[in-house]
């Protein structure tokens, strides 16, 4: 491993992007980190507000298919680490309007590689590089309830236009290393979840939902199944293929944790009932939420349209990362729910400041009972 590292982290301002960055400040101290982030509607710089002025930080903004502004980032700041989360990430969004998903996922992913190819293997070549892609378990589509779980060698089935532009950007990273030498890894994870996440997937949009006494959204029957990841698991997992992984692979990481939609939202209840239950204080902050009547958060469940072409189960075999690289999910989904539901009770600026007008709108657009 280098003694110290220059990364360029882009979508750093995003969900899992900001939860990276502060991962990684807290455990690699000397390496120099520089954001490169387009601040759409999903990134958010309060995320990295704490990092602001401090030494080895830096924020740029801009976007990552504009080439010539990653070229000369990389080379100014001597980037030899590139961990790429940029990207278009809501399948609901995908769905609705995929042309952002097919520009930011595949031609940005496209751009950035072309950029490590001009400054890494030009003509001063810098032979000590890393190309890290941030991917998903959705490029493997939908299992059935008895299927053995994704492993790394499970053919891609993309079901969404997101997840079909996110195997896209897989397929063109694998390319840039067996075409041209570049040093690249892959991951793909499954459901993170978190502080900091945009309380437009389920398990953000049902805490806020609670609190604030509106609807919970079931899409069809609630029986999808997803496997939990806690965000700094997945901190943890880039961390250790960044470290061990061997060059030109992919590494499945995942969260033994496959658990039903429903039965996830009831668990999130329950925690909210518990929370409102041990805190009085509470129901004056939030008076429109069941819970500060001494009525049950699962009063809000309601079942809603289906998303369409809905994958109706993903599940993670990580057992190459774990015995290749040592990786192992340290929070259990209990403790990182608590610890998440925590996190939304005592940041509501944040979540009110980023559910502005336009996002509140379109969400509107979605919930047809
Ligand atoms: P997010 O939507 O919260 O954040 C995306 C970030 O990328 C935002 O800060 C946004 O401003 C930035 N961005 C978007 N388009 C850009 C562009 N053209 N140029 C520069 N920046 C741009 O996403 P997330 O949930 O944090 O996901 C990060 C990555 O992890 C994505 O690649 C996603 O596919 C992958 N992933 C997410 C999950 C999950 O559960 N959220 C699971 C597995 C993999
Ligand atoms: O599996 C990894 C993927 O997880 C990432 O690649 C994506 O970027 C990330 O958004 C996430 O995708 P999902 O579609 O699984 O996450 P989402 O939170 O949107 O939905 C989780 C499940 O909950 C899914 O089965 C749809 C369902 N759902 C979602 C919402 C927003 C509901 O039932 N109601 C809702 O309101």
């Amino acid at each position: 491993m280098n003694s110290s590292r220059n990364l360029l982290v882009t979508g750093g301002a995003g969900f899992i992007g900001a939860n990276f960055v502060h991962y990684w400040r807290r455990r690699h101290e000397a390496d120099a980190i520089t954001v490169l982030d387009a601040l759409t509607y999903a990134g958010n710089r309060a995320n990295l507000a704490s990092l602001e002025g401090s030494a080895g930080f830096r924020f740029v903004k801009g976007d990552i298919t504009d080439r010539d502004l990653v070229a000369k980032l990389l080379a100014e700041q001597q980037i030899d680490t590139l961990v790429h989360f940029a990207a278009e990430s809501h399948v609901d969004r995908s769905i609705l309007g995929p042309d952002e998903f097919i520009r930011t996922n595949i031609l940005g992913t496209h751009s950035l590689l072309e950029a490590c190819r001009k400054v890494w293997l030009g003509a001063t070549p810098r032979p000590n590089h890393r190309f890290h892609h941030v991917s998903t378990d959705e490029v493997y589509g939908s299992l059935g309830t008895d299927d053995p779980a994704f492993s790394e060698s499970t053919a891609y089935a993309p079901n969404s236009p997101y997840s079909a532009s996110k195997a896209a950007s897989d397929h063109l990273v694998r390319a840039y290393h067996h075409t041209y030498g570049l040093k690249v890894t892959t991951s793909n994870c499954s459901n993170n979840y978190g502080p900091m996440h945009f309380p437009e997937k389920l398990i953000p949009l049902i805490i806020v939902n609670i609190l604030e006494g509106k609807p919970l959204p079931i899409y069809g029957d609630g029986r999808n199944i997803r496997d939990w990841l806690f965000v700094d698991d997945h901190c943890q997992g880039i961390e250790r293929v960044l470290e061990r992984g061997r060059i030109g692979e992919t590494y499945n990481i995942g969260g033994w944790s496959e658990v039903e939609n429903i039965d996830l939202v009831r668990r999130l209840c329950r925690i909210a009932d518990d929370v409102f239950k041990a805190d009085v204080s509470l129901a004056a902050r939030f008076p429109g939420s069941p819970c500060a009547r001494g009525l049950q958060a699962e009063s809000l469940i309601t079942f809603v349209r289906d998303r369409p072409g809905h994958d109706r189960r993903y599940a993670i075999d990580c057992r190459k990362a774990e015995t290749e690289l040592g990786f192992a999910p340290s929070i259990t989904l209990e403790d990182g729910l608590k610890q998440t539901f925590t996190w939304y009770l005592g940041n509501e600026p944040w979540w009110r400041a980023v559910m502005d007008g336009s996002y509140r709108n379109w969400l509107a657009t979605q919930y047809t009972a």
